[in-house]
């Protein structure tokens, strides 16, 4: 079985819905493409593939996954071509991920040809959906949950795998304000921190509200023992460059392994700048920041992007960052990296597959 082999049943909707979305105005997260992609885990195998219209799922009240958490995804995003072919952007790595987070939840792995397979077809159905407009993308969701109808905790024997789309814009649409977090924490060594796990985004929420009443729009995360390394921030990995260097915190058991995050330290290199993929305390960002030194510091991630922060909130002083210029490292890899992505540039690290 391979990619193009693999059975699946295709519905198609009777009538789109793409006209009811204003293409030009485009939120993140609010407009889900006709359809779907499902497939079952029963009796230790996936079967059930299925192309069906987007629609509402039934479930058992005692569904495993909403009361003990085993339900785990991921963000993936895909582009057009001028030919108008669709494209997809590193998503084995997506794939791979998918899969780590799955050991670490005890859920199966989903095979390569179910995953690309599924996607691909899906992306193939749905061509019509994937904007063109600038800063648009058409955002990917898949995701794994525990669908056993039983409220004893242990591992599930039965799973569903779905990947749903829809276009998307801008996930901010002003430079973030962010805050050190010095109280609560995301993940703790020897926890779920490097699984994509609903439970991570949950646990978030709190914390990220306080924040959010006292102005700011997201956490930066620091280590569970001290307070004093820099993690990652809500939905993105954090990137800083200092004294010319891109320094991000390397990844870790307790910090995402992200794609746009490794890409980004890819380009770097490919561009002969320095890198240092190592601890980074607080302390040295806003030392580098109240010395002129830090020439950017931004979130990194697929839904975001390269989102450059406006503003660091560190022990109740708001520092400003300094605005975005055209040249600086944070506009030019985000425009290389969009290039890459719809395929105006060449791709000189093999990224980009065709749907
Ligand atoms: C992504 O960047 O795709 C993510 O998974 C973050 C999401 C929670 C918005």
């Amino acid at each position: 079985m391979t990619t193009d082999t693999l059975a699946m049943e295709i519905k198609r909707v009777e009538a789109s819905r793409i006209h009811e979305v204003d293409f030009d105005n485009l939120v993140f997260g609010r407009h889900y493409s006709d359809h779907m992609f499902v497939a079952d885990y029963i009796n230790g195998e996936w079967t059930n593939l299925q192309i069906v219209p987007y629609a509402n799922l039934s479930l058992s009240p005692a569904t495993a996954a909403l009361h003990y958490g085993q339900a785990i995804f991921e963000g993936m995003k895909a582009y057009k071509n001028e030919a108008g072919e669709p494209l997809m952007f590193r998503p084995l790595d997506n794939w791979a991920r998918f899969n780590k987070s799955a050991a670490r939840m005890c859920m199966p792995e989903v095979p390569e040809e179910i995953f690309m397979g599924g996607l691909t077809e899906l992306l193939r159905t749905d061509a019509a959906w994937i904007p063109t407009t600038p800063d648009s993308s058409l955002y990917i969701r898949p995701y794994m949950f525990s669908t056993d109808a039983y409220i004893g905790v242990k591992p599930s024997d039965t799973y569903k795998f779905i990947i749903f789309t829809g276009p998307v814009g801008k996930y901010y649409s002003k430079p973030p304000r962010v805050k050190v977090e010095q109280h609560y924490i995301r993940a703790a060594e020897g926890g779920v921190g490097a699984a994509k796990c609903a439970g991570n985004y949950g646990g978030s929420l709190y914390p990220a509200r306080l924040a959010q009443q006292q102005g700011y729009d997201q956490i930066i995360w620091t280590d569970a023992r001290d307070h004093a390394f820099v993690e990652e921030s809500g939905t993105m990995n954090v990137m800083f460059v200092i004294d010319g260097k891109l320094i991000t915190p390397a990844t870790s058991d307790t910090i995402l392994n992200g794609i746009t995050r490794n890409s980004i330290v890819d380009i770097a290199h490919h561009w002969n700048m320095p890198v240092e993929e190592r601890k980074v305390s607080v302390k040295e960002v806003i030392d580098a920041l109240k010395e002129g030194r830090l020439e950017a510091a931004f979130g990194a991630g697929t839904a975001v992007v390269v989102s450059p922060f406006g503003v660091i909130g560190f022990e109740g002083t708001d520092y400003e960052l300094p605005a975005v210029t055209e040249g600086s490292f944070a506009s030019r890899v985000k425009d290389f990296l969009t290039d890459i992505r719809t395929g105006k540039t060449e791709d000189p690290f093999g990224w980009v597959v065709k749907a």
